[in-house]
């Protein structure tokens, strides 16, 4: 009689181990090719060069005009909008042509960042890499940068008509998901990589996630800031128009429209906003020091205070010198490795994802990917031809 043995339990091995390696390694790669992402679109908006491409061409955009006849009919499409007629009129079009290199590399690396998370994604999955539970997390960040691109020409629709710059809303919306999408990826990255200590008690792990969710608020409050150019008023600290709360906060009615349309206001909330984070951070380091002395989460609680310390530095200079590009910059990029830190720091209190105790997904899966892509290939680009 022969006898029927159940399944054998799955046993994480070595190859296991190397996948996850492989997979962490173009995280970081993605996570660097974001990181230029965001601070080209800084660059963007400080030199004013967010309207000058006025068309949503996701695929067909990548070429740029190639001839004297082409940049004229693509100077021509600036000259119909109400920031050149109201703003630069008389712009030559060399000037046009160093704004327009600036949108162009932008979206050049959006695409760029697309290609690079995607193929990978699926060569990986093809080759069975991408463990049990991890596929919908990668489908997830995939789905928020196109969703991304999206909000990136809501956003510059904004600025075509009646306007002369993008509305702050929509600004403010585009870099907060663009922080999003780099700490899921950071988180994902991270909680595949091998951890030599145990994670920390629930209360640090609460705090250190809760510190992300600031880090994202107050950057959010930093696109209101930069997208209404509120860092070009009120230019002294710690005092704002002479007082630590200055007067007429609440001038606009009803009184929520300050909060994201006042300039003072706004920039009086970033400033609070980041006070907060200080504080939080601050009391998170001593926490951690005294619960987990010695321990690598005590190390990282303590480096992530000293970066929100530099971070707020930088911003106080901005605000000093009035906005000049180098600072502005600065403040932007660093806020993102502020935010990529804390994120990377939470996922450490929390140890690396249990070893998987399955096999991988079947290759049939890879189907679904493919498909997917199909469809949005053809929903952004069929509005073209039709
Ligand atoms: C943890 C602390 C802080 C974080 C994470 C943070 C983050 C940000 C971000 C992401 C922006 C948008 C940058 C852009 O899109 O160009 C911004 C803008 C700005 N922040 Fe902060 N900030 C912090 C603290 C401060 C402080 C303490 C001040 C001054 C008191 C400040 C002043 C400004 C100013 C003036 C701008 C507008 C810059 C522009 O127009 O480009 N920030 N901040």
């Amino acid at each position: 009689m022969a006898a029927v043995s159940a399944a054998a339990p799955y046993v994480a091995r070595d190859r296991d181990l190397h996948n996850r390696a492989l997979v962490r390694g173009w995280l970081y790669v993605v996570l660097l090719v974001l990181f230029a992402l965001v601070v080209v679109g800084g660059a963007t908006r400080l030199t004013e060069s967010g309207l000058s491409i006025t068309e949503w061409q996701p695929i067909h955009g990548i070429i740029p005009p190639l001839n004297d006849a082409e940049w004229q009919e693509e100077f021509q499409r600036y000259q119909q909008i109400p920031q050149y007629t109201e703003l630069n009129k008389g712009m030559s079009i060399e000037a046009f042509k160093s704004i327009f290199w600036w949108e162009w590399a932008h979206r050049l690396l959006a695409r760029s960042v697309g290609l690079v998370f995607a193929l990978p994604l699926l060569v990986f999955w093809g080759s069975r890499r991408i463990e049990r539970g991890l596929g919908p997390k990668l489908v997830g960040i995939l789905l928020l940068g196109g969703l991304q691109g999206a909000i990136g020409w809501w956003m510059v629709a904004s600025g075509l008509v009646d306007r002369v710059s993008v509305s702050q809303y929509r600004l403010a919306t585009h870099l907060t998901l663009a922080a999003l999408i780099f700490t899921a990826t950071m988180v994902v990255a991270r909680g595949l990589a091998p951890h030599s200590e145990p994670a920390a008690d629930r209360s640090t792990q609460r705090l250190a996630g809760f510190i992300v969710f600031l880090a994202l608020v107050q950057i959010y409050l930093g696109g209101l800031v930069a997208g209404l150019d509120a860092g070009l008023s009120y230019n002294t600290w710690p005092l704002m128009d002479g007082k630590i709360i200055p007067g007429d906060l609440l001038i606009l009615e009803p009184a929520w429209r300050n909060f994201f349309e006042s300039p003072k206001t706004v920039q009086f909330i970033h400033r609070l906003g980041a006070y907060t984070v200080f504080a939080v951070a601050l009391w998170h380091m001593i926490a951690t020091r005294r619960r987990l002395p010695g321990s690598t989460h005590a190390r990282r609680a303590t480096l992530l205070f000293v970066l929100v310390l530099v971070q707020a530095s930088i911003g106080v200079g901005t605000l000093l010198m009035q906005v000049p590009l180098h600072m502005a910059l600065t403040h932007q990029a660093f806020a993102l490795i502020v935010l990529g830190f804390a994120a990377a720091h939470w996922r450490g209190t929390k140890g690396a994802y249990p070893l998987p105790t399955r096999p991988p997904m079947k290759r049939r899966y890879i189907l679904f990917g493919l498909l997917a892509a199909a469809i949005v290939y053809f929903a952004v680009e069929l509005p073209r031809y039709v």
